[in-house]
């Protein structure tokens, strides 16, 4: 397949990117920065510049290819929430999907893409208490719920002009090139980890190995259309995910990091780690996938033997 991934240079894209490759696909990745995407991605993957606008440039590349992918938006967690940084965080996803879903809409229908996958997250659902949340269940409250909201409406968008919409609701990502596991781990590695409070708030994870597979089976079966819950089958507590962490670490898991602290820290984005859901892979797991690590403690120490193996 000829895939257009946009904000592909990322930690999900660029491992995504080495996964596509290996099954033989052509890959292109759109980027505000080419020359600094490169330092991120195999020679073999072409590069173009995009600024999030719209362009003929756009619509020729759009034109040869057969599925987009769209990563693309700023880091959710690397700053406080200002109205500055919500509004930069709503806009790198929303303008960016409409861009695309415009740019798909006005090429003539036998040259549009045969499929759309696009990022959004289990933030969809909010804070929640509840059990086994699949992908039916209805959108949560808070700032991170309505920017998904927003998001995958844009992105369905594309359905009406017969492109295949997958919209994946990601959870946390584990893996060793970036994303929040390196974060959490460092605290550890100085004997001075614990949970964030309370530990009770649920954590839904996924090793970055099974998403980018699920992105090629997504891809290769085309068996799931809309909302695709992307989470291990395992949900662990805060607490839980902590211990097992510092089990693999050789570290206690004892200094619990206070809700109080954080929100001084980081404000409303504090809850985003006070708080959780405990979301299920309903649909991957109806239509056939295997996860090959549905379990956490055997994710992180793949993960951490890795490491150790390339540090
Ligand atoms: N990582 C997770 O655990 C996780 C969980 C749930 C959902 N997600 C979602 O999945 C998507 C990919 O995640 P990721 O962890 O790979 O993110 P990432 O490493 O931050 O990469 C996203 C890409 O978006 C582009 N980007 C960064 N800032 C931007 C801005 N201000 N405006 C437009 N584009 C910008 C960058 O590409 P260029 O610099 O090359 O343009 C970057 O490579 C994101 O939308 C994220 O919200 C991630």
């Amino acid at each position: 397949m000829n895939i257009l991934l946009a904000g592909g240079s990322g930690f999900i894209g660029s491992y995504l990117c080495r996964t596509l490759l290996g099954m033989h696909h052509n890959l292109m990745v759109l980027s505000r920065n080419p020359s600094q995407a490169r330092q991120h991605l195999p020679k073999e993957v072409s590069l173009s510049e995009w600024n999030g606008l719209t362009t003929h440039a756009l619509e020729q590349l759009l034109e040869r290819t057969d599925a987009v992918i769209n990563l693309a938006g700023a880091p959710i967690a690397n700053a406080r929430w200002t109205q500055a940084r919500k509004s930069l965080l709503r806009n790198s996803r929303i303008n960016r999907t409409k861009v695309l879903v415009d740019a798909m809409s006005r090429l003539s229908k036998d040259k549009r893409p045969g499929m759309f996958i696009n990022a959004s997250g289990v933030g969809f659902y909010g804070p929640q208490d509840v059990e086994n949340i699949s992908e039916q269940f209805p959108p949560g409250q808070g700032f991170l719920a309505d920017l998904c909201v927003d998001w995958e409406k844009e992105a369905m968008r594309a359905e009406q002009y017969g492109i295949h919409v997958v919209l994946l609701r990601i959870g946390m990502v584990l893996g060793n090139n970036g994303g929040a596991l390196s974060k959490m781990a460092l605290p550890f590695r100085f004997f001075l980890g614990g949970p964030i409070a309370p530990g009770t708030q649920h954590v839904s994870w996924i090793h970055q190995e099974d998403l980018s597979q699920l992105v090629a089976w997504i891809l290769e079966t085309k068996h799931c259309r809309g909302p695709v819950n992307a989470v291990a089958p395992e949900v662990v507590t805060m607490q839980k995910f902590c211990h097992e962490l510092g089990k693999v670490l050789d570290r206690p898991s004892w200094l619990p990091v206070p809700e109080f602290l954080l929100k001084i820290a980081l404000g409303e984005l504090a809850t985003m780690m006070t708080t959780g859901q405990q979301v299920i892979p309903s649909i991957a797991q109806r239509h056939g996938f295997t996860f090959r690590y549905p379990n956490l403690e055997h994710a992180l120490h793949s993960l951490f033997r890795e490491l150790s193996q390339h540090p």
